[in-house]
């Protein structure tokens, strides 16, 4: 392709591209609006989704009007786990199912607006948990047709799960976190309100911001498009399609803007701060929404999946639990330092936008030089120092890498084949970082 040397045609690969993406509004304020957009919809009998401490908070109440002040019946389903597991997808479906609602809304982060997403599936099209859960742990059966629309309305600003056909959870049984990838899922408007952010604790900013970051630069170094083998037919196209143009612009957008943020909006926020991150995160949820994630969100899933003790400050939560932004960014510097040598370019590219001085950088220290910057990121805001820092010691090597190496959407994104000893040894230098 014209577009990037790192695009060039290959045997077998894929030539085509798509672009997918929910229909957004920005702006402090837009919240108001929702009861508008909801009516606009279709909605007349609505349940929002929100968990016990955002419940309490004003975006739920501004919801709440503006839901009302247009008319509509409105029902709150308050009781969404953080980090959700499957236990909390099958009680919001089931009162998802209960209510008869005809419309979705969720005000929350990711762990509200992905059980909303879940709850409306079931509720909608029931049928056994696993069904439409991702192999091999789930049978991966299509989602059967459009589901009830959903306003997805983030109150945090790291997951872009008002973006994407995805849904995460922790399945208990297993200690495995796994999820659900449909473009049917999608929510059908994301309302992204900056004022939504302003009481969001110090540490949950930095693993949102860290969550952005990692998001933008995965999918801006995953295996070309080019090179994923070719579908048999255009509807088997995965949403992890690997980098391709579209993703790139966005991605490295919001890697320039979480450099430019990030560290201020967790030490001495500015409101400004607030709405450049929620933008920024939007555009890597565009960007690894088309794209994929790779090797950091695959390692992250046994990382929270088999959780010890460690209890984060800024949650609200009865049990110990490595939220996600977290679990991404203790792998990230690891990964980088070995893909680095898998596409170079890309990765001084990357470092170039977060604000490293990249002259005279040499190819082979591309990788180095990210990770020093993430970790030099992660020190200043309270992030946990790797592995060790969440509770992990050298015994849980083989359990991490046995939880990540069939994660198997993710792995083959990443821009070089990854053995199971390549994937051990990064776990290992993850292990501290300083
Ligand atoms: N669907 C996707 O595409 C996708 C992508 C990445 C992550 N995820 C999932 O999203 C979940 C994490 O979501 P998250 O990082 O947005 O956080 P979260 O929803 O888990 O919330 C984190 C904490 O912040 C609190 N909180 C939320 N908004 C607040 C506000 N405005 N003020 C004060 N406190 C607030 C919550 O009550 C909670 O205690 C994980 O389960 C992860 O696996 C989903
Ligand atoms: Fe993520």
């Amino acid at each position: 392709m014209s577009l990037s040397d790192y695009f060039q045609p290959t045997e077998g690969g894929d030539i085509v591209f798509s672009v997918e993406s929910s229909k957004i509004k920005f702006g402090c304020g837009a919240l108001r609006e929702v009861g508008y957009d909801a009516r606009s919809l279709g909605m007349t009998r609505v349940v929002i989704f929100t968990d016990p401490n955002v419940a309490k908070l004003e975006p739920v109440s501004i919801a709440l009007d503006s839901l009302k002040g247009q008319g509509l019946d409105v029902a709150i389903y308050d009781r969404v786990e953080v980090e959700p597991t499957d236990r909390s997808f099958k009680a919001g479906a089931a009162f998802a199912k209960d209510g008869k609602f005809d419309g979705f809304i969720s005000v929350g982060g990711g762990s509200v607006m992905d059980t909303c997403k879940a709850s409306n599936l079931y509720s909608t099209y029931p049928a056994e948990f696993l069904d439409y859960v991702n192999a091999p742990i789930g049978k991966a059966i299509p989602v059967p047709g459009p589901l009830k629309p959903h306003i997805a309305c983030p109150t945090t600003f790291g997951t872009a799960s008002e973006c994407t056909g995805i849904t995460i959870f922790d399945f208990l049984e297993m200690k495995a976190k796994t999820g659900i990838v449909s473009p049917r899922i999608r929510a059908s408007l994301g309302i992204l309100d900056p004022d939504c952010l302003k009481t969001l604790p110090p540490l949950v900013r930095a693993a949102n911001g860290f969550d952005v970051f990692s998001h933008a630069c995965e999918s801006f170094t995953a295996r070309p498009f080019t090179k994923r083998p070719a579908p048999a037919d255009p509807t088997k196209r995965p949403q992890n399609q690997g980098a391709n143009p579209y993703g790139d612009i966005a991605c490295l957008e919001a890697i320039k803007l979480m450099g430019l943020n990030l560290v201020q909006a967790v030490t001495a926020p500015k409101e400004a701060n607030l709405e450049a991150l929620m933008f920024a995160g939007m555009l890597a949820g565009i960007g690894f929404g088309n794209s994929g994630c790779h090797l950091p969100h695959g390692m992250s899933y046994p990382v929270a999946g088999q959780v010890k003790d460690y209890q984060p400050d800024g949650w609200i939560s009865d049990h110990p639990i490595v939220p996600h932004g977290i679990s991404v960014i203790v792998n990230s510097p690891s990964v980088f330092r070995l893909t680095g040598a898998a596409c170079p370019h890309r990765h001084i590219q990357a470092a170039e936008a977060i604000g490293i001085d990249v002259t005279g950088i040499d190819e082979k220290d591309a990788g180095n030089f990210l990770a020093n910057k993430i970790i030099e990121m992660m020190k200043i805001t309270g992030i946990p120092n790797g592995l060790k820092g969440v509770g992990y010691t050298e015994d849980d090597i083989e359990n991490l890498t046995d939880g990540a190496f069939p994660q198997k959407r993710l792995i083959d994104n990443a821009p070089m084949p990854i053995s199971r000893e390549q994937l051990k040894a990064m776990f290992q230098n993850a292990l501290s970082y300083w």
